[in-house]
């Protein structure tokens, strides 16, 4: 079979499941994996976007108008606490949990199976009153409420060449005050999917990408997707052994510059 064939072939929807999914870890009775990782490095609770909300567009029709591929960012910019914890909940935030043993998280994006396969890493460059470096968000802190807590992980030896070297040379990504790194951890949804938990991962993702991007317009900020990126380097740096956990998405957001605001 070519590969691309078999790449078709994987994404083509395999329901209904039939016997397949008997073999599954969830089928055998086995605990569900955490929703979170465990947290290593120092814990900050961000500003709390409830008492200073953020969001300044909220009319849904205009947030789909306005929001466009945003690659040229004011450089001196912040992203203030507030804006980084609006936006981290509405991708990741934990509302509530479902199923026996709380199995399950619901969360702002839907997800296949309620699996939310993903961790979330944040590259700061400027965010008020927050170190540079590199950070994780802890939703499992906040369970039910909508505070934002956030790990500091690490600081780069050179923070604005190794954001560029990450995106493969995207150069305009090192303006953004914060780049967004989506890693998937796949056992989350082969728990319950086995081998077709993969492609519904796929899917999953685009939500997640949804939600950042009309989250940034809603906060009067811009963001780009970023498929191209440099997977090695980008495991090493977050700290993902590339097997059970590797890079699968970036995001750069920021404030537009007045230049291109109004082209
Ligand atoms: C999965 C995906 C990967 C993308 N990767 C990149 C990228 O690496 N670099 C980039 O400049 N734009 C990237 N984009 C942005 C697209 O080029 C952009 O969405 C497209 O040109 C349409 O423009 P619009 O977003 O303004 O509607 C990506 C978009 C998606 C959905």
């Amino acid at each position: 079979m070519t590969q691309i064939q078999a790449n078709r072939d994987f994404m083509k929807c395999p329901f209904p499941l039939g016997d397949s999914m008997k073999k599954s870890d969830q089928q055998a009775g086995v605990a569900h994996p955490p929703h979170g990782k465990p947290s290593v490095g120092n814990l900050i609770s961000l500003k709390s976007f409830e008492t200073n909300c953020p969001v300044t567009n909220d009319s849904y029709k205009d947030l789909l108008d306005i929001r466009r591929s945003v690659r040229v960012y004011d450089e001196n910019a912040p992203m203030t606490q507030e804006q980084l914890a609006f936006l981290l909940y509405s991708i990741q935030g934990i509302q509530s949990h479902r199923g026996s043993n709380s199995a399950f998280t619901l969360r702002p994006v839907p997800s296949g199976g309620a699996r939310h396969p993903f961790e979330v890493y944040i590259a700061v460059r400027n965010v008020d009153g927050l170190e540079k470096g590199i950070y994780r968000y802890v939703p499992t802190e906040n369970i039910g409420g909508k505070a934002v807590t956030v790990e500091f992980l690490k600081n780069l030896d050179n923070h604005e060449e190794q954001i560029a070297d990450m995106v493969v040379g995207q150069r305009w990504v090192i303006a953004a005050p914060v780049v967004l790194f989506i890693s998937c951890v796949p056992y989350k949804a082969e728990w319950r999917y086995v081998e077709h938990a993969h492609r519904i991962v796929l899917v999953d993702l685009g939500h997640v990408g949804q939600n950042a991007m009309l989250s940034a317009v809603a906060l009067g900020l811009g963001s780009c997707c970023l498929g191209a990126y440099n997977q090695q380097l980008c495991d090493q740096l977050l700290g993902l052994d590339g097997q059970d956990e590797y890079t699968v998405y970036g995001i750069s957001v920021g404030k537009e510059t007045e230049k291109t605001a109004s082209a």
